[in-house]
């Protein structure tokens, strides 16, 4: 018995598991926007494992994959099928407020069975992601995230555009499934939450055949809880045309590694340069060592001669940082963590010692105080140009995330580094980063190590219409 399309469409409307039903199918009972987050179960290890139980936005590992023209909206209904509330944040883009997805911020979270309408413009082309913000750091390591793409509308040319999520899990050796410790007082007092099984897009032997001469767009996505991936490339000749979704002035060569900290983003334009016959990679350094990220067997070739470096991506509208003259200016110290100084910090309105803090799971502080505060760490008038020192007083890196507006670092002799909605920051270091506040609301500032922010280092900005 062959199933109508019509009897297809009755049965997806009368079952709670409507995002199994192809997104086409949907399409005609007029709900095209679905997006639905629950529980999946996904081959994630080695064959021998058993499927790994996984939280994603459609039933896949990654999650359901949006892309749009620039300046397309975007308009899905969230619906919340896990055992906990949630809410999706679109990490990097200048969204407005109401739709930025941080609970007891910008919403509320969206309890289990309930659902909410996201609805926005994505004003900048680039390569973006969506991710949970509700209890992050145990969601988005069981897989709630996805890819967002915005195309350019002159995209360049190549012959292939590949979405790269790179990720690490911390899988039970024995079952193969999440381990849940989520909040293990180690992981948020150290380096966060480091994973034993390295994936791309859900594999952990990703393998992409190529041919010679060919030319790829690989938009590189660290989603990981806390992992800095060192990416190098090997039988492949490639320029990275932009970080955090923002094209750079100039595509600049891949010489070393591509470094890339929880949440940030890299594109990178290769050539594929291995002969017929041999394997190129992406690969992941560690302690000096090379490991395949991702394998690409080269099978043929794409015509006899390389092409010419690729030019410069289009730029966004509005991306200029000026007024740094007469900016506002504000200083943002980062203490704690294992092997830090911090003896005391403010934590719910009151001055605890380190032993009430380590009790309370608690061990980073911004400017002192612990996790999220009454008042705005700054308030600007829109329009306003910004600029903060973040000063890292701590044994360990920070991802420092700004929702809603990208930044600009300021180098020592005043000149502006490339665009970021991320910025790594490692132990001991000072930077400065500046922006125009140009997008009004309250906006969170954070570490992307989703530990850390779990356990203090979480702030926020109003900016005032
Ligand atoms: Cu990608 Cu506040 O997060
Ligand atoms: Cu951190």
């Amino acid at each position: 018995m062959t199933l109508s399309r019509r009897g297809l469409i009755a049965r997806a409307a009368a079952s709670a598991v409507a995002a199994a039903v192809p997104e086409r199918l949907l399409a005609a009972t007029g709900d095209a926007g679905l997006f639905e987050a629950r529980v999946a179960r996904v081959q994630l290890a080695p064959p021998g494992y058993r499927e790994t139980e996984v939280w994603t936005v459609g039933g896949t590992m990654p999650g359901m994959a949006l892309r749009v023209p620039q300046g397309g909206r975007i308009a899905r209904t969230l619906r919340n099928a896990l055992p906990q509330p949630t809410s999706v944040h679109w990490h990097g883009i200048r969204i407005a407020n109401a739709m930025d997805g941080v609970p007891g911020l910008t919403q509320a979270a969206v309890e289990s069975g309930a659902a909410f309408r996201y609805d926005f413009v994505a004003p900048d082309a680039g390569t973006y992601w969506y991710h949970a913000h509700n209890r992050s750091v145990e969601q988005v390591a069981r897989g709630l995230y996805g890819a967002l793409i915005v195309e350019e509308a002159e995209a360049p040319e190549v012959d292939r555009d590949e979405v790269l999520i790179l990720d690490d899990w911390r899988l039970d050796p024995e079952t193969g499934q999440i381990a849940a410790d989520f909040d293990a007082p180690h992981d948020r007092s150290h380096a966060g939450r480091i994973g034993n099984f390295v994936t791309t897009n859900g594999r952990y032997d990703l393998s992409l055949p190529v041919r010679t001469n060919e030319r790829l767009r690989l938009r590189l996505i660290n989603a990981s809880n806390a992992r800095i991936f060192a990416l190098a490339l090997s039988g492949l000749d490639g320029w990275t045309v932009a970080l955090d979704g923002m094209p750079l002035a100039s595509p600049e060569p891949v010489a070393e590694a591509v470094v890339l900290g929880p949440g940030q983003r890299a594109d990178l334009i290769v050539d594929v340069t291995a002969a017929e016959g041999e394997t190129a990679h992406l690969a992941r350094v560690e302690d000096g060592k090379g490991f395949a990220q991702v394998a690409f067997p080269v099978a043929g070739t794409a015509g006899g001669v390389r092409m010419t470096a690729p030019g410069a991506l289009p730029p966004n509208p509005r991306m200029e940082v000026g007024g740094l003259g007469d900016a506002l200016t504000a200083q943002l110290n980062m203490s704690g963590g294992a092997m830090g100084q911090l003896d005391a910090a403010v934590l719910d309105g009151e001055r605890r010692s380190f032993a009430q803090l380590v009790e309370a799971n608690q061990f980073w502080a911004f400017n002192g105080t612990i996790g999220m505060t009454q008042a705005p760490l700054l308030e600007a008038a829109r329009g306003q140009t910004l600029r903060l020192t973040i000063v890292n007083d701590t044994a360990f890196p920070h991802a420092m995330h700004l929702h809603g507006m990208h930044f600009r670092e300021v180098a020592g002799d005043g000149s502006l580094g490339p665009l970021r909605d991320t910025a790594l920051m490692l132990p001991t270091e000072t930077r400065e980063v500046a922006f125009v506040a140009d997008n009004p609301g309250d906006w969170l500032l954070h570490c992307h190590m989703l530990s850390h922010a779990a356990s203090g280092m979480m702030t926020w900005l109003r900016v005032t219409a």
